[in-house]
């Protein structure tokens, strides 16, 4: 039965089969909005969806579609399973930092053909665009912490093409920026390094979990050049929270409030190493080595709380050591 405070919003999550996708689509579910996923699953994967998988029945709110987010017919079917959007969330790219500087064409591409039909297709559908970038659109700013009014630094692209990702976001946010000029309602999101339970780990996978899952394999961490480069890792339930409360937000006119939704403290990766040594308690078996890192990699990248994150009372409460220990237990089934 839909309660009082149940939401009946109408939304469209591409990328909804990937990390940060699964677990809005289930917070939302809960809430009582209908959803349609577009997914092609090239890193997303139904299981991720697997606890929510009885709302995708007949008559159930979750309409689960697998294609490219581009495809017309996929998007003129996503808006007939309920008759429209309210919302829509971008989350549909190419993720995995080992991929930016092997397939920056692809990368280049999805993001700004994407982000710019599904741009045209809100507007159609008359909903409020949510897009996710990255605090890699702020390149290699050394000016910390990452706020509003931080500027965007990227180095030449001739030494090296990492900057795919994080330069294709800055040009989505122009994108959307542009947009909201002539009329959109919308709203942008950097998540700050999130980690969780589905978060992929392997060669194309990021730290969090890679470093888990090296150490449930008995295998070495390896730390890219000292170490000494720092992140704000942010659990995956306190982004959903934000997430939530940005998806109720009324978006401002002509212009698109970015979100800067990252934990307020940072570790380097050296001290992260160590702390996933500790929280596993395998400091007899595992050892931390220092191998190559990525070209354009940010020194340090932390989240600035700033006015809009005041405004939808957004925090961070889960600390590391806090979140680690659930994504430990999740991977190493204790
Ligand atoms: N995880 C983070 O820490 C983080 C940080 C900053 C920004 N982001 C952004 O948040 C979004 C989600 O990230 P994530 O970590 O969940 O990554 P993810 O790779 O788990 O999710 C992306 C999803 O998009 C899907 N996808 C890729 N190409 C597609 C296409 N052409 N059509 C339809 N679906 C397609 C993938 O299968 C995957 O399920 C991305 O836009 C990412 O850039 C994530």
């Amino acid at each position: 039965m839909i309660g009082e405070n149940m939401d009946s919003s109408r939304v469209l999550v591409t990328g909804g089969a990937g990390f940060i996708g699964s677990s809005l689509v289930e917070q939302l579910l809960k809430n009582g909005s209908k959803v349609v996923i577009i997914d092609n699953l090239s890193r997303g994967k139904l299981d991720n969806l697997s606890e929510v998988s009885n709302y995708s029945v007949e008559g159930g709110n979750l309409r689960i579609l697998v294609g490219d987010c581009c495809d017309p017919e996929l998007l003129e079917q996503a808006y007939s399973e309920f008759g429209g959007f309210d919302s829509i969330h971008h989350l549909a790219a190419i993720n995995g930092t080992k991929w930016f500087d092997e397939i920056p064409t692809e990368i280049i591409e999805l993001s700004i053909d994407s982000t710019r039909i599904l741009i045209d297709y809100a507007r159609l559908c008359d909903s409020k665009f949510v897009f996710y970038s990255s605090p890699e659109a702020y390149g290699e700013n050394p000016n910390q912490p990452l706020g509003v009014q931080s500027n965007s630094v990227f180095s030449n692209p001739q030494t090296h093409q990492r900057h795919s990702y994080g330069a294709s976001k800055y040009l989505c946010e122009v994108l959307v920026q542009s947009a909201c000029k002539s009329g959109l309602r919308a709203a942008i999101v950097r998540p700050f390094n999130v980690y969780g339970e589905r978060l992929p780990g392997g060669q194309y996978g990021q730290v969090v979990s890679i470093f888990l899952h090296l150490i449930k394999n008995k295998e070495d961490l390896i730390v890219h050049g000292n170490g000494g480069q720092s992140r704000s890792f942010t659990y995956i339930d306190d982004i959903v929270s934000g997430l939530i409360s940005i998806e109720k937000a009324e978006p401002a006119n002509g212009f698109a409030k970015a979100y800067n939704l990252g934990s307020a403290s940072e570790i380097t990766i050296l001290e992260l190493a160590k702390l996933c040594i500790d929280v596993t308690d395998s400091g007899k078996s595992i050892e931390i080595i220092h191998g190559d890192g990525y070209n354009g990699d940010s020194a340090s990248r932390l989240a600035e709380f700033g006015e809009y994150e005041r405004e939808i009372d957004w925090i961070a409460p889960t600390s590391l050591r806090d979140g680690l220990s659930k994504v430990w237990s999740s991977i190493s089934g204790n």
